[in-house]
């Protein structure tokens, strides 16, 4: 989900000031390592260790699940820069055993605080103060983001701010082009972007706390509602400073599930009726948009977007710096969710390949957090996984092979669409394929440098190319909603754009002046060179300098594709 300019804008500026302290008691990391299941994952192309560490992977609803229940155990305090941690957590002790906290910063510095129980969170919630106000008048809604005060004035002196920090969001990208250009081998590049783009261990709790406390609000109506984050906070190919994308739950007073009686009397539900299913979300989410406009605290600009495809409310979260898209009804992207979850996980190539693309998209503006004719992140993944489906052996399966894999409990069909595929991870048989990082990333330009685009549509169902049912620049096969394409929004100029940085990109990877360290001289910045090259400015509109540099015999194919390229920018400036 994207956000207006302005809107957008407004955020990053926020997001540039947040940082993550991070404090996890020494007791606590045992149990948080087992707990952190989908986020740092190991690298490595070793079949067999794959396959075992395949074995042992969670659901994504067993990582929500777990996910949700310690969010609701947590508050979000506001605090001062130099709150004396000790004591902080003597006087939070009070009311119970603590699991977890964490501090950040984003306009001033919160603390996450996880209790061990329930008990302990409600004694600290009931002990918690109404703030007095003589000016302004304030909404009397009580929430689990709360401010730290303190009458006493020797602690804000005593205590230096020395917690370590983490950014939460990504780091600037010539940092990054740097600290790859210090690698050895495009392998370490490649992993090395994963580990500094993905989402944290603490980022990830933060994400569904927001979700928790958006319930909150949502609950004064619907009691039973649940809020789900979904897309890129969970499908484990999220960004520091990705969006939040989440999911109001109502299924289970929808009607849906409903089971009638066989015989005798029974009571049932009066309830109010409507034109359509998207009448009743778009009423909802006017609703709750309201709540979450007058009274959610810290949650600011919110607009109702609701005559969208799919009906939404956008806001900023202040509090967290996440900018936030709650969607209602909209169970067939929790789906997709899964799918792109479980793809992840069945081999470590997967995620990184997709950060890498997303990486590599973001720095030559392929993909933009404006909405328009660019290409999704969405679309990119879908992408790579189609790429990987058709490595020989393949890399992954087609999503019809996971629907045959699946048992009666993974059945699932929603408005019409077959959502069905294997559940259990275990089932998931997969050929060896011991194919590189690097060399998957060069054939990745290559293939889609080289693709039918005007002809043929990419289907990850199919796992092959199919006839394009549409005239669209850019045909990618939703995998549910098999007669949507998910990138419609894509313009022919944007498509060219993508084809030539593959291009580009995948006659960079082969001359050896790029694809060797270059090292550098002891205190000078190192020189860019591998997938840091790739990152820096595209020199598709400058071929001609190229043309200077002493080049490698580069594959044929590939020069000829460069030479094509550079008379049709120079037949488009004459
Ligand atoms: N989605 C979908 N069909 C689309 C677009 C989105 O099913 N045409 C679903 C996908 O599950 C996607 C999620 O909605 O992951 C959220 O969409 P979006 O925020 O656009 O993508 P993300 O994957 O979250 O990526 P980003 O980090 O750019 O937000
Ligand atoms: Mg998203």
């Amino acid at each position: 989900m994207r956000l207006s300019a302005s809107f957008g804008a407004a955020m990053a500026s926020s997001l540039a000031v947040c940082r993550l302290h991070m404090k996890g008691r020494g007791s606590l990391s045992k149990c948080l390592q087992k707990v952190d299941t989908f986020l740092h994952r190991t690298i490595g192309t070793n079949v067999v260790a794959v396959q075992e560490e395949r074995e042992g992977c969670k659901s994504l609803y067993g990582v929500q699940a777990e996910r949700q229940e310690q969010a609701e155990r947590s508050v979000l305090i506001s605090c001062h820069s130099r709150t004396n941690e000790k004591k902080f957590l003597k006087y939070l002790s009070r009311h119970g055993d603590i699991n977890k906290y964490f501090f950040y910063e984003s306009y001033g510095m919160y603390a996450v605080v996880e209790f061990a129980n329930r008990e302990g969170l409600v004694s600290l919630l009931e002990e918690a103060a109404i703030p007095s106000i003589s000016h302004e008048s304030m909404v009397p809604f009580k929430s689990r983001l709360l401010s730290l005060r303190n009458l006493g004035s020797a602690d804000a002196s005593n205590q230096q701010s020395g917690q370590q920090c983490q950014p939460q969001t990504t780091i600037p990208i010539n940092e990054l082009i740097q600290r790859l250009s210090r690698e050895e081998s495009i392998e370490q590049q490649i992993t090395s972007l994963t580990h500094v783009y993905q989402l944290t261990e603490e980022n990830s709790r933060l994400r569904f706390l927001v979700c928790s406390l958006l319930k909150d609000i949502a609950a004064a109506y619907f009691p039973e509602c649940t809020i789900n984050p979904f897309g890129s906070s969970v499908n484990g190919f999220g960004k520091l400073g990705c969006d939040l994308d989440m999911f109001l739950d109502l299924d289970g007073i929808s009607g849906r599930n409903a089971k009638m009686p066989k015989s005798g009397l029974w009571l049932e539900y009066q309830m109010k009726r409507a034109n359509s299913e998207r009448a009743v979300t778009q009423s909802l989410l006017s609703v709750i948009g309201d709540c979450v406009d007058q009274f959610g605290p810290g949650c600011v600009g919110v607009q109702k977007i609701l005559n969208a495809r799919c009906p939404l409310v956008r806001f900023a979260h202040q509090p967290s710096g996440f900018q936030c898209d709650l969607t209602a009804n909209n169970r067939v992207a929790m789906k997709s969710t899964e799918l792109l979850y479980l793809y992840g996980e069945l081999d470590p190539r997967v995620r990184h390949l997709v950060f890498t693309v997303r990486c590599w998209a973001r720095a030559h503006g392929i993909t933009s957090s404006i909405p328009g004719a660019w290409i999704t992140n969405f679309s990119l993944t879908v992408m790579v996984l189609f790429f990987l489906q058709r490595r020989s052996p393949s890399i992954i399966p087609t999503l019809d092979h996971l629907r045959d894999l699946a048992g009666p409990g993974d059945k699932s069909v929603i408005e019409g669409n077959d959502c069905t595929f294997v559940s259990d991870f275990g089932k998931i048989q997969l050929p060896s394929n011991a194919e590189t990082l690097e060399k998957l990333l060069c054939e990745f330009f290559e293939f889609y440098a080289t693709f039918a685009f005007n002809k043929m549509s990419i289907s990850i169902r199919k796992g092959k190319e199919q006839n394009k049912p549409e005239v669209a620049p850019l045909h990618i096969q939703n995998p549910f909603e098999t007669s949507l394409n998910v990138s419609k929004n894509v313009n022919v100029t944007q498509l060219d754009r993508f084809v030539a940085l593959c291009q580009e990109s995948s006659w960079l990877l082969q001359q050896s002046d790029t694809n060797t360290p270059r090292g550098g001289n002891a205190g000078k910045a190192p020189t860019p060179w591998g997938l840091a090259t790739l990152l820096m400015p595209s020199q598709v509109a400058g071929i001609k300098g190229r043309k200077k540099r002493r080049r490698e015999p580069a594959s044929e194919r590939i020069k000829s594709l460069l030479e094509s390229l550079k008379n049709t920018n120079q037949h488009k400036k004459s």
